[in-house]
Order: structure tokens, then C-alpha cells, then sequence
């Protein structure tokens, strides 16, 4: 049997894979005579939302199966089922706070989760016929962060530069690729890495910094600055990150590995300042008291990695991918999504979000 115009998303419930799945139906639309199918397989945790797809229920090229990536039997039957031509894996724990103080559950996912995946898509592959086993990608999203991190002048982050993964969590994403990257050389299996910088927009848990600092911001919260706040990220607007994606998926070479970033470096303390202006303006607080007033330094985190930075030129010369949206851009559109989807903020911050920040911040020393 042949496979099917049908791609299998996992994660697709978060942040990115939402986003991912939203803007490939949106860019495969018009294909009316060759669309193709999504099937989204996500556990729900805390960090999955189904609200992020609503609107694509009923849609007949969407189908979503809630079920867990470690189950190699609910794996196997969803590859039998659909026949997917490939597999795109966001599915993880993401947030390095957790990781480190809770890292169990990113070995069971990032580690043992992608190990299930290679392992049920090997079995799949194997049965398929030289052609399909040709076209098909297995494409595993991760991080910047197995890099390490970057002196103040160090070169940006390049596919040849060697990992050095801090925390927990970019421990296990560096073991999740180590695992992609075997599968490769041993099975042969046209597996894709893709390593991208810190993303940014619509749908992203309000546990992480910007989603937070806007928030906050709006409500007149402390807007809590780890240590001196000049560790610096590399931000991209999370459509962007999509994008990269599918040109990897269509035209990235099986066995390599892509950078992806926005060389957009900025420090947090500069990205809260961004956003306070930004409130102050969309949501002007009486008197016209500025959001800034907010800003509360707290104890850092441990081992907080100071700088990331990509090389994003091989997807550029290879693929001819870059950023569309300037950071500046993109992140108006973000507190202006914040601003216009508070039932979706209701949504999300159920009790075990509310348990997570009390307990987050409850342990940081105001400095
Ligand atoms: P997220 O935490 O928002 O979403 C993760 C999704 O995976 C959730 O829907 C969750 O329910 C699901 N999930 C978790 N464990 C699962 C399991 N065992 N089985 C099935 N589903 C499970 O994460 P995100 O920010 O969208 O990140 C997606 C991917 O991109 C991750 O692999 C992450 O490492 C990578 N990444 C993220 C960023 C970023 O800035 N957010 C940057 C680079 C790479
Ligand atoms: P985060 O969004 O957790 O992403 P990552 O740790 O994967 O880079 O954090 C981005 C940066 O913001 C990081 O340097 C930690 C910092 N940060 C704060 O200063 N305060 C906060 O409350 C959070 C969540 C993060």
C-alpha cells in the first residue's frame, strides 16, 4: 500500500505545532486538487490546548487523536491507519524552569517519546516501496539550546558547532537529536533536524517570558527579571519558524540538520521594555503610569545559559528560506493577539497554571 497525501503533526496542540498546523492548511488551501491532510497526535498536557484549533473542527483534512508518543502500539496504528508521507515531531516538554524542577517527565518525552517515534516510523518505513521510502521525511524539531551557550563575542551558533546542552531540558532535546541523527546513518530513514532559536506569538503559554511579561504587564503584575537581565535571545516570530519548516520539509537534504533563527539577538531587559512601551500604548493605564514601574529583578536561574545565537545562513543558501517579520513587528502583533484573545488566556490559566507560577516565582528572591 502507497502512503497518502497525509502528513502525521505531533505537539500539534502547543505553541508551535498549532501554529504549524493553522498555517499549513492556510499555505496547502489552495491546493484544492491535491490538499493535504493533517492528523495531529498530542497528549494534552498543561501545555496542549485544543482551543489553539478550533477552527479547524470539521474540517475533513484535520483529525486529532489525543494519546501520548511513548505508546509505540497507538504510534504503530496511527501510521497503519493514515499512511502518513511524513512524520513532523514538535511534540516535547519545552520550558527549562520546569526541566529544572521536575526533569523526569523530559527524559520520558523529549528522550524516550522521539525514541518511540524513530522506532514505529522505522517499522513503517520498511514496508513501504522504494518510491515512498524515497519521499518520505521524518522532520524533528528542536532547539538552539543543545548548543549551549555563547560569550558575549563568540560566533553565532552554526550545524558544526559542537553540543554542549546546560539544563535538563536541552539535555534531552540534544539526546532527542542524537537519536534522529542515528536513524539516519544506521536505518537509512530520510530523517530532517531542524535547531531553532526562541520563538514568539500567538497561542504561546503564558509561562514563557514574553507571553508572561505581556500579560503581567496588562494587569499590573511584577514583571519578574532573572539575575542582571542581560542574558540574550535570538527571537523569531513563531510563522517564521513554520515556514522554515515546510521549505525543510520540501526541499531540506535527508541526514542534515538546519539552523533556524530570526538574528534577531536581544537582551530580556530590552524585550520587557519593548513590551511595557507597547502596553502603555495599545492599553493606557489611567494617569498614563508607565508599565516599566513594574519591573522586579529576582534570583536567576540556575545554570541560565547567557547568550544564544544562530547562523541561520545554510537554510538561507540551501533553501532559500529567511525571516519575514521584523522583531519589532512581530511583536506588536503579539501583544495585540494577547490583547484580542482573553477567553483563549482564560482557557489556559487553569489551577495547575496558577500552581506552577506560585510555586516558579514564590522561590525567587526579589533581588
Ligand atoms: P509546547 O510546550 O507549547 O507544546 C508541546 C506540545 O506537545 C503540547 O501540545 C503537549 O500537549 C504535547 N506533548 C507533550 N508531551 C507529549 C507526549 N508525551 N505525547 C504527545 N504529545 C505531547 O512546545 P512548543 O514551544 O510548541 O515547542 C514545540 C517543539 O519546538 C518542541 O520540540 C521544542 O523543543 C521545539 N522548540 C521550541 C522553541 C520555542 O521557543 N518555543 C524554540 C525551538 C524549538
Ligand atoms: P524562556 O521564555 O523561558 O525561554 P528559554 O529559557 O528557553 O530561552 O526565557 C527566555 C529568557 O527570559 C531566559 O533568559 C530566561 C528569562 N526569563 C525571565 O527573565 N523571567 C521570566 O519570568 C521567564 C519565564 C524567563
Amino acid at each position: 500500500m502507497s502512503t497518502q497525501d497525509t502528513i502525521l503533526v505531533t505537539g500539534g496542540m502547543g505553541f508551535i505545532g498549532s501554529n504549524f498546523i493553522l498555517t499549513w492548511i492556510k499555505a496547502n488551501g489552495a491546493a484544492v486538487l491535491n490538499p493535504t491532510s493533517v492528523v495531529n497526535l498530542d497528549r494534552l498536557t498543561y501545555a496542549g490546548n485544543p482551543a489553539n484549533l478550533a477552527a479547524l473542527e470539521g474540517n475533513p483534512r484535520y483529525s486529532f487523536t489525543r494519546g501520548d508518543i511513548c505508546d509505540a502500539e497507538l504510534v504503530a496504528s496511527l501510521l497503519r491507519e493514515h499512511r502518513p508521507r511524513a512524520i513532523v515531531h514538535f511534540a516535547a516538554e519545552s520550558h527549562v524552569d520546569r526541566s529544572i524542577t521536575s526533569p523526569e517527565e523530559f527524559i520520558r518525552t523529549n528522550v524516550h517519546g522521539t525514541f518511540v517515534l524513530l522506532e514505529q516510523a522505522r517499522a513503517y518505513w520498511n514496508g513501504l516501496s522504494p518510491a515512498d521510502k524515497e519521499n518520505f521525511r521524518f522532520l524533528h524539531v528542536s532547539t538552539d539550546e543543545v548548543y549551549g551557550t555563547l560569550g558575549p563575542h563568540d560566533p553565532a551558533f552554526s550545524e558544526t558547532t559542537p553540543y554542549a546542552p546546560n539544563s535538563p531540558y536541552a539535555a534531552s532535546k540534544a539526546g532527542s537529536d542524537h537519536l534522529a541523527r542515528a536513524y539516519f546513518h544506521t536505518f537509512h530513514i530520510p530523517v530532517l533536524t531542524t535547531n531553532c532559536s526562541n520563538n514568539y506569538g500567538p497561542y504561546q503559554f503564558p509561562e514563557k517570558l514574553i507571553p508572561l511579561m505581556i500579560l503581567n504587564a496588562l494587569e499590573g503584575k511584577p514583571l519578574p527579571v532573572y539575575g542582571d537581565g542581560k542574558n540574550v535571545r535570538d527571537w523569531l516570530f513563531v510563522e517564521d519558524h513554520c515556514a522554515a519548516i515546510r521549505a525543510v520539509l520540501e526541499r531540506g537534504r535527508p541526514g542534515e540538520t538546519y539552523n533556524i533563527g530570526g538574528s534577531s539577538e536581544k537582551a530580556n531587559i530590552d524585550v520587557v521594555h519593548t513590551i511595557c512601551s507597547l502596553v502603555d500604548e495599545m492599553r493606557p493605564e489611567p494617569g498614563s503610569a508607565p508599565r516599566t514601574r513594574l519591573i522586579t529583578y529576582v534570583q536567576d536561574r540556575p545554570g541560565h545559559d547567557r547568550r544564544y545565537a544562530i547562523d541561520a545562513t545554510k537554510i538561507t543558501r540551501e533553501l532559500g528560506w529567511q525571516p519575514a517579520e521584523k522583531f519589532e513587528t512581530g511583536l506588536r502583533k503579539t501583544v495585540q493577539w494577547y490583547l484580542e484573545n482573553s477567553a483563549w488566556i482564560d482557557s489556559v490559566r487553569t489551577g495547575a497554571y496558577r500552581e506552577w507560577i506560585a510555586k516558579n516565582y514564590a522561590e525567587r528572591l526579589v533581588l
